[in-house]
C-alpha cells in the first residue's frame, strides 16, 4: 500500500476501505509517514467528505492508537457528557454531582485546556485541597464508594487524533464534519464511557455558528456511536450569550454551588436539567426524560446535590465547608463594574468577546505554558433581552492586576449590542438527534 494511492483514491471521491484508512492512522503516529501527505488527505477528506461507515472506521483507529482506558471496575452503565466548548461552560461542574445525586455513577476525566478560563480540572483546583491527579484504583474506588469522581486525564489518550488536529490546525482543514466527528467521538471511546451524552453548542460562542452545522456535526456524531454500538444521544443548544453569569475559574466554582442549590442562573440550571435527564435515560434510571427531570429539579431543591457535591469533595481530600462557605475559594483583589453607555435592550452579547475579557483579566491560558489566576474574570450582570439604562452595570469584572484592566473593560463593552427594539432571549435546546 502507498499514501499516495490513498490520497489520490479520496481526492477521486472514492470510499476508503479500514485497511487503507490504518494503513494511514498507522503510519502518521509511527511517523512512516510525513506530515505533507498527511495534509494533502486531510484537504482531499475536506473536500470530498467520508460516508458513515469510513468515519466510524477512522473514529476507532484514532480511539484505539494509544490507552483505551477500561471502566470495568466501576459498576453500572457509564455515561459520558462531552460539550464542544463554549464560554463559561459551568455544565460539568453542576451535572457531575447532580447526575450522581439521581444514581448513577459518574467517572469523569477532564482536561485544564487552552481557553478563555481553564478547564473542568483548573476550575476544581481552585477548591483547597481537592486533588484531581487520583490513581485509576482510587478513582474506581471513588466512583464505586461515592457515586462521583472527576479527575485530570492521564495516560496516552488518543495519540493519532493529538497529531492530526494540530496539522489540521495549520493546513486549514479543522472544518470537516467527518473529522471534527471522529476527533471528539475518538476521545470518548478512548476514554471508555458505555454510553454517550453530547452537547454540542450552536451560536456566536461555539465552534458551530450556525444551527445546519452544528445539526450536520450532531448527526455525524450520533451515527458514529450507533455504528460502533453506543448508545448516543446529542442537544443541540445555545452559546448565543455565554451560559450562566460567571466566567472565571473560582467565580465558576461558585456559580456551581449556587446552581446545585438551586439558587444558580434559569439557563445553567436548565441546561444541566436537560442533560443530566438524558444521562439517566441512557443509563437506563429513567426511561422517561420529564421523570428524570423532575427527580433532578427536586435533588436542587432539596439539598442532595449539593450534598453530593460535598462528598465528591471530601473524598478528593478537599475542603467541603467550601459549600456553605464561598470565602474560601480564592478571591480577587478588586472588582469593578462596566457600564452601560446608551439606554435599550440587549440584542446581542458576543459569548466570545467576554471570554477574551476573563482571558484579558488572567483566568485563561494563551498558551501551554501560562499561569492562570483561578480568582479573577467576571460575572454578567445582564443577559439577551435585558433592558439597561445608561450607567447600568453590564458585568462585574474580579481582577488582582490593573495593567490589563481598561483592555478588559473594553473588551466586555465591545461585546454587548443595545438596541432601542425589545428583543427576545434564544431558545436554549434547539434539537435532540438520537
Ligand atoms: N474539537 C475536537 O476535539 N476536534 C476537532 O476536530 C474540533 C474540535
Ligand atoms: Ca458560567
Amino acid at each position: 500500500m502507498r499514501a499516495y494511492d490513498i490520497i489520490y483514491k479520496k481526492r477521486e471521491g472514492q470510499k476508503l476501505t479500514k485497511d487503507e484508512l490504518e494503513f494511514l492512522i498507522k503510519g502518521y503516529v509511527e511517523g512512516d509517514i510525513p506530515d505533507y501527505q498527511m495534509s494533502a488527505w486531510a484537504m482531499a477528506v475536506y473536500f470530498q467528505g467520508m460516508d458513515a461507515e469510513e468515519t466510524a472506521d477512522l473514529t476507532m483507529l484514532m480511539a484505539e492508537s494509544g490507552d483505551m482506558i477500561d471502566l470495568s471496575p466501576i459498576k453500572g452503565i457509564k455515561v459520558d457528557k462531552h460539550s464542544t466548548g463554549g464560554v463559561g461552560d459551568t455544565t460539568t461542574l453542576v451535572l457531575a454531582p447532580l447526575a450522581a445525586s439521581a444514581g448513577i455513577p459518574v467517572a469523569k476525566m477532564s482536561g485544564r485546556g487552552l481557553g478563555h478560563t481553564g478547564g473542568t480540572i483548573d476550575k476544581l483546583e481552585s477548591i483547597p485541597n481537592f486533588n484531581t491527579s487520583l490513581s485509576r484504583d482510587k478513582f474506581f474506588d471513588n466512583v464505586n464508594q461515592h457515586g462521583v469522581s472527576v479527575m485530570g486525564q492521564t495516560g496516552n489518550l488518543t495519540p493519532a487524533d493529538k497529531k492530526l488536529y494540530a496539522l489540521r490546525d495549520v493546513t486549514a482543514t479543522v472544518e470537516s464534519i467527518p473529522l471534527i466527528a471522529s476527533s471528539i467521538m475518538s476521545k470518548k471511546l478512548a476514554g471508555g464511557a458505555d454510553a454517550i451524552v453530547l452537547d454540542v453548542k450552536t451560536g456566536n460562542g461555539a465552534f458551530m455558528k450556525d444551527f445546519d452545522s452544528a445539526k450536520k456535526l450532531a448527526e455525524a456524531m450520533v451515527a458514529i456511536g450507533k455504528n460502533l454500538g453506543r448508545n448516543i444521544a446529542a442537544y443541540i443548544t445555545d452559546m448565543n450569550q455565554p451560559l450562566g453569569n460567571a466566567v472565571g475559574n473560582a467565580l465558576e466554582v461558585k456559580e456551581a454551588i449556587q446552581t446545585l442549590k438551586g439558587q444558580g442562573p434559569e439557563d445553567l440550571t436548565e441546561l444541566c436539567v436537560e442533560l443530566g435527564a438524558a444521562m439517566l435515560q441512557l443509563a437506563g434510571e429513567f426511561e422517561d426524560l420529564e421523570k428524570g427531570k423532575e427527580v433532578l429539579r427536586e435533588n436542587l431543591k432539596n439539598g442532595k446535590a449539593l450534598a453530593k457535591f460535598a462528598e465528591m469533595i471530601r473524598a478528593q481530600g478537599g475542603n467541603a465547608e467550601v459549600v456553605e462557605d464561598l470565602s474560601l475559594l480564592p478571591t480577587a483583589a478588586d472588582t469593578v463594574e462596566v457600564k452601560a453607555e446608551k439606554a435599550g435592550y440587549i440584542s446581542e452579547i458576543k459569548a466570545l468577546d467576554v471570554g477574551l475579557a476573563a482571558m484579558i483579566l488572567g483566568a485563561g491560558r494563551e498558551n501551554k505554558e501560562s499561569k492562570i489566576d483561578l480568582a479573577v474574570g467576571l460575572e454578567l450582570k445582564k443577559k439577551k433581552a435585558d433592558r439597561v439604562e445608561v450607567g447600568d452595570a453590564l458585568a462585574l469584572l474580579h481582577y488582582n492586576e490593573s495593567k490589563n484592566l481598561e483592555e478588559a473593560k473594553a473588551k466586555l463593552l465591545s461585546a454587548f449590542t443595545i438596541t432601542e427594539a425589545k428583543t427576545k432571549k434564544n431558545k436554549l435546546l434547539y434539537e435532540i438527534i438520537k
